[in-house]
């Protein structure tokens, strides 16, 4: 299953189960997951069902996925690398997966060689992970980057929210100091790639922002967000609450900003848990628009026009 994507009954699963990672693990940390799994508590807990749409309910089609979209060999180091660097990859390529988010993808759904060159999914924006300086990982530090994996926050960066949140409260912040190490070395030899939002902490010129629209957004954020995020962005409730240099006040398409303001997000931190709410009930679309536009001007220095019709949808 998690080298070929076979299930039982020979059923082939959707790659949503991420098989074209696990694929690299090796026969020893692959028996281990079992290990661990058949001492867990035996429960029949009917799953739900899938509702696909044709063509894509129609599960033999995998057969020629797979034989595109997945090469089933396991990792082989690299002899011209170290030890770390070797460990990074294995970790980041095969069991977190980071490539199923963060790389493009083709036409058909399999990754594209842009490796890491960051995708919405989704909804979600993941960012360009690669060595380019405006683009991608070069203007953080590793102690930014250790930070942000291991707890979900990283000072001047702002916190990690939705699918990302969910990598590091399940999987990220249980890993060693020595392992969260070898997946930064490996992330900064990734080649750099321009694409995607250029995070940055200027505001917008006043001259620009002095609409009146921009004062109902400043006066809904008073309201409604600076209660945990304060006016300034530096975050009143806890640290993850900052969003100043925060890549998605910065994105002028807003993606994970208006992901937030739907579904709201949450992360379990070693202080308990930090979560936002939904603000979908308490707020129109027309207040939702608004109040985006407002922070991506005044935290991430872009004029954007996200319109009401995003929060309808
Ligand atoms: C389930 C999808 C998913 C997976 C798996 C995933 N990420 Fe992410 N990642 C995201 C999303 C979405 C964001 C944006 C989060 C936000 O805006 O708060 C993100 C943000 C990040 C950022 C911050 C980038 C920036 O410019 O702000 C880093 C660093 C990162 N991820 C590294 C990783 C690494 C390393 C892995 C693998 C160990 C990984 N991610 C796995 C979805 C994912
Ligand atoms: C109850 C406190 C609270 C309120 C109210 C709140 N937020 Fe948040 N917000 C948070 C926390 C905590 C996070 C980080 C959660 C996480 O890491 O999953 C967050 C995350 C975010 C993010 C994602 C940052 C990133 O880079 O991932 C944005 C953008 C955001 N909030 C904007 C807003 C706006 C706009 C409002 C008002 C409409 C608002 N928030 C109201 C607590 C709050």
């Amino acid at each position: 299953m998690l080298r070929e994507g076979v299930g039982k009954g020979g059923k082939h699963l959707y790659p949503v189960m991420p098989y074209t990672a696990y694929t690299l693990l090796n026969d020893k940390d692959s028996l281990a997951i079992k290990s661990y799994l058949f001492t867990l508590t035996p429960r029949t807990i009917k799953a739900p069902e899938n509702k696909l749409s044709f063509p894509f309910s129609q599960r033999w089609s995998l057969v020629f996925w797979n034989w595109l979209n997945n090469e089933n060999k396991r990792f082989v180091p690299a002899e011209d690398k170290s030890a770390e660097w070797n460990r990074g990859a294995y970790l980041t390529e095969a069991l977190g997966h980071c490539s199923q988010c963060h790389t493009p993808r083709t036409i058909t759904y399999g990754l594209s060689k842009k490796a890491y060159a960051g995708t919405v999914q989704m909804g979600w924006y993941a960012y360009n992970l690669t060595s380019d300086k405006q683009h991608g990982l070069a203007g953080w530090s590793d102690a930014q980057l250790k930070s942000y994996l291991s707890t979900g926050y990283a000072k001047g960066k702002g916190p990690a929210s939705g699918p990302m949140a969910e990598a590091v409260e399940h999987g990220l912040r249980y890993m060693t100091p020595e392992d969260i190490g070898a997946i930064i070395t490996y992330l900064r030899s990734i080649p750099p790639q321009a694409s995607g939002p250029i995070a940055q902490l200027m505001p917008a010129p006043p001259s620009q922002v002095d609409t009146e629209e921009h004062a109902r957004g400043q006066k809904l954020f008073a309201q409604a967000c600076s209660g945990c995020h304060l006016m300034d962005g530096q975050g009143r409730q806890s640290d993850w609450a900052a969003l100043a240099g925060a890549h998605s006040v910065s994105d002028p398409e807003a993606h994970n900003l208006i992901q937030v303001l739907l579904s709201g997000t949450s992360l379990m931190t070693e202080h308990g848990k930090v979560s936002m709410p939904s603000f979908t009930g308490a707020y129109t679309p027309d207040e939702l628009a608004a109040v985006s536009n407002y922070v991506i001007a005044h935290f991430g220095g872009k004029l954007t026009d996200v319109s009401s019709a995003e929060f309808k949808k």
